[in-house]
């Protein structure tokens, strides 16, 4: 395909995305500004702004202390940048504590940015705050398997799905998410034999990452997949271009051209 070509033409939808399980893979990427949602416009069926920013963006060790504030204006960013792809905004830890707090929160996201859906973590024991959002008309993404807003509570990042118990716990979490009214569910760090089962047993589509190859899309992070995070890349991870080197040599060759005072020169002066 020509990089000219844009390989989505229409606003997607969340009937558009539903339409896609077991058609077409779908794919979703993260977003936290207007100048890379911009480039991914047309590209990706699904941004996601993920409260992965807290990392890769704010430099934290992990993503717990983003605020609605920090989501709203990511938000709001990445909607100015970007069309046609679906927008989630994901809802950072404590905003969802409970119905009350997660409707307020949700509605907010919705008030104040053009976000079609929010993301949040949990599995059947977070069923009450999807249906309290979907019955608000709020769409829900729900994410099970490895939730790095568990990170400190669960002693670290840990994949799931290991052993069939643990596989059945999954489903169910997926199957209470579906009933709850969620239009799709990430999957992230879990065995491909859990990937699969999960897939199979609801009608919603499920996104992996780190998930195996049968989840019905993929999701990655951006500075992850383009090189720019360079602190550690976890094994599910492709990096697709060496984003750091790339800024790392033009820097190289601006701050030479600085010096020796080669740039500027006459054909970048007025
Ligand atoms: O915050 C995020 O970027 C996410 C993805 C890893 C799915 O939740």
């Amino acid at each position: 395909m020509s990089i000219q070509t844009k390989r989505v033409a229409k606003k997607v939808t969340l009937t558009t995305i539903a339409k896609m399980k077991g058609v077409e893979p779908i794919t979703m990427v993260t977003a936290y500004d207007a100048l890379f949602a911009k480039l991914f416009d047309g590209e990706v069926d699904i941004i996601l702004v993920g409260d992965s920013l807290n990392m890769s963006f704010l430099g934290k060790n992990d993503t717990l202390s983003a605020t609605m504030e920090q989501m709203i204006y990511h938000t709001q960013a990445v909607c100015n940048g970007a069309s046609l792809p679906l927008i989630v905004l994901d809802m950072p830890f404590g905003s969802y504590t409970n119905e009350v707090d997660a409707i307020k929160n949700a509605t907010r996201a919705y008030q104040e940015t053009d976000a079609q859906a929010v993301k949040i973590e949990g599995g059947k024991e977070r069923a009450n705050i999807v249906k309290a959002l979907t019955n608000n008309s709020i769409a829900v993404l729900g994410h099970i398997g490895l939730m790095p807003q568990f990170v400190r509570s669960d002693g670290g990042y840990r994949v799931r799905g290991k052993d069939r118990e643990d596989i059945e716990k999954l489903i169910e979490d997926a199957k209470a998410l579906e009933l709850a009214g969620a239009f799709a569910i990430v999957v992230e760090g879990v065995k491909p034999e859990a990937g699969k089962a999960i897939t199979q047993a609801v009608n919603i589509p499920t996104i992996g990452i780190g998930a195996g190859v049968d989840t019905d899309g993929q999701v990655l992070v951006w500075s992850d997949m383009f090189g720019f995070f360079e602190e550690f890349k976890p094994k599910f991870v492709k990096q697709y271009l060496n984003g750091a080197k790339l800024i790392k040599e033009g820097l190289d060759r601006y701050t030479s051209e600085v010096k020796n005072r080669e740039f500027p020169n006459s054909s970048f002066s007025y």
